[in-house]
């Protein structure tokens, strides 16, 4: 795979057919990382009116830092996965606290903040910072996974690193965060589980599972044995 110009090619298609998101208005941290919370575990038609809220109630850190815990939990109510609101609350207290109020830029010091993992914290780094960092997620796992009919399994953490680090080999220097969305929008829109529309997708000429038409056959999932 020419991973230069599969590079430059999900870019340009990215540049033409973007989603025309909330949190693609801005690069401030505090928006980047309340839009990257509620969208790890939740769809984006669902997330769009909460992000809205939530800005309206809270529109910055120190808002935030500041909230009645009960209220903050009302807005999240319908998302789900409450932790990830408690969470938030938590950050938002420490970096008033102890940073002046400033998010960190380096995925070290980042994913050391309550409810930041690799995923949100790429994600910060890459649109929030511009560094050239990678943020996987699922949808990521799928589209490479088919486009290199990748042979190991994505539960696993060989997998997933494996995947990473194609993403971190084809990184466009300055546009990281412009490339990760770009790979989130091609599986939420187009490389999606079920029924791929591959007639739609930039990569094709790039893709083994297109070229093979194995699109149905990755990603490759190993079976948890039940404990
Ligand atoms: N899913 C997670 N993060 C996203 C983003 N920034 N844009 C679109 N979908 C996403």
């Amino acid at each position: 795979m020419n991973t230069f110009l599969v590079s430059r090619e999900l870019l340009a298609w990215y540049d033409r057919h973007a989603r025309g998101l909330p949190w693609r208005e801005t690069h401030d941290p505090y928006r980047v990382w309340v839009s990257e919370v509620m969208l790890q575990q939740t769809r984006v038609d669902t997330v769009i009116p909460y992000y809205q809220k939530w800005l309206e109630n809270f529109s910055d850190l120190h808002s935030l830092a500041a909230a009645d815990e009960r209220q903050a939990m009302q807005l999240w109510e319908g998302l789900g996965y409450y932790s990830r609101a408690r969470n938030m609350l938590k950050t938002a207290r420490i970096l008033i606290e102890q940073r002046a109020g400033q998010f960190p830029d380096s995925i070290a010091e980042l994913k050391k903040l309550p409810g930041i993992g690799d995923y949100i914290a790429g994600a910060l780094a890459s649109i929030a910072f511009g560094r050239d960092e990678v943020a996987l997620d699922g949808n990521g796992l799928r589209v490479f996974a088919r486009l290199a009919e990748f042979d190991q399994p994505i539960n696993e953490a060989a997998g997933k690193a494996a995947i990473r680090e194609l993403m971190q080999s084809m990184l466009p220097q300055g546009r990281a965060g412009d490339f990760n969305q770009a790979v989130m929008d091609l599986g939420a829109t187009i490389c999606v589980s079920h029924n791929p529309q591959c007639d739609q997708c930039p990569l094709t000429k790039h893709c083994h599972a297109f070229q093979n038409n194995t699109q149905d056959r990755f990603p490759l999932r190993i079976k948890k044995k039940p404990i």
